[in-house]
């Protein structure tokens, strides 16, 4: 163990010969189940919840380990990697609070060691290709390699990720299902401030300006739940005038997308319930997800919505 933080008990671990040192008396077996929360830090209630939901499925003498990796794969050479916000001390205070035991935050050459990255990446596919991948080319298939290593250092039982980034979250599904990882992923809902806002890492780069802007994200998705009953075209056509009122009001929104989806496959969903040849539809469940950008910061959100419901 490198250290343990200050008065707390999480212990901070940099080496991934540590980690096997310290998950070494847990896992199925020894009956003492392991549960991995993945982050890129800058922790708030969002991962707090993620934390206490795998505290809860792992029970007290479960093993609870929060890795802390701003991960250079999944970033575009024009994103931001650099200012992503690097807040260890406080991860580490929330992570405990929370009721993680380990934070495993290891630097960039333990992961990736040599000068060249991975020569070897999981490739997400067409899957990844799609909507935030269309937007951020070569992000899945980052994610999805370092997700992959991560789960080969902490071999957790369950690993749980938030339904915020849902296509990263049926990707890795995919993955584990495709590629056979023996591990459960769990989903936790999205964490959301009292004015609807979903908890981001990257709010704290919003100025109130753009926060009152990007609040439109939310309220579309809302205004487009609450629309349901009309049909998909209305709830779509009621998302779609929340944000275009907000394009009029303060620092502009720059929508990259707003898709009704099957959270299965991430294909998008024709309008009605059914496909556009007239066969019934694929699935009974649907996301409405959107992606915009507000100044520098680029933010997406999701909610989900019952297709039986649309006429
Ligand atoms: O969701 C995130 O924070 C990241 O994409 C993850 C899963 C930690 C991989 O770097």
């Amino acid at each position: 163990m490198s250290r343990t933080a200050g008065k707390l008990g999480v212990r901070l671990v940099r080496s991934a010969a540590e980690l096997r040192a310290v998950n070494a008396p847990f896992g199925r077996d020894a009956d003492r189940l392991r549960a991995t929360v993945m982050t890129m830090g800058a922790l708030h209630a969002g991962h707090a919840a993620l934390i206490g939901t795998a505290r809860e499925r792992v029970g007290p003498d479960g093993l609870v380990v929060v890795t802390v990796f701003v991960n250079p794969l999944q970033f575009g050479p024009s994103e931001d990697l650099d200012r992503y916000p690097r807040t260890l001390d406080a991860d580490l205070r929330l992570a405990e609070e929370a009721g993680a035991d380990v934070v495993f935050a290891p630097s960039v050459e333990e992961v990736y060691p040599g000068s060249s990255g991975p020569q070897v990446r999981v490739a997400a596919g067409p899957m990844g290709e799609r909507f935030e991948g269309a937007h951020r080319p070569g992000h899945f298939d980052g994610v999805l390699t370092v997700v992959a290593k991560l789960l080969h250092l902490t071999s957790p039982d369950v690993s749980l990720f938030g339904q915020k980034d849902a296509q990263q979250l049926a990707l890795i599904r995919r993955m584990v299902t495709d590629l056979n990882f023996p591990v459960e992923i769990l989903a936790v809902p999205t964490v959301r401030e009292s004015d609807g806002m979903a908890l981001s890492s990257r709010n704290r780069f919003l100025s109130p300006a753009e926060r009152e802007s990007a609040l439109a994200l939310s309220r579309a998705l809302f205004a487009a739940r609450d629309a349901v009953p009309g049909g998909a075209d209305a709830a779509l056509a009621a998302a779609r005038g929340v944000l275009e009122g907000a394009a009029q009001l303060g620092p502009p929104l720059i929508v990259d997308y707003l898709a009704l989806i099957d959270p299965a496959d991430f294909t998008e969903l024709t309008s009605r319930a059914g496909s556009a040849d007239g066969s019934a539809p694929k699935t009974s469940e649907a996301v409405l997800a959107v992606a915009a950008r507000v100044g520098s910061t680029r933010l997406i959100d999701n909610v989900p919505l019952s297709l039986g419901a649309l006429r």
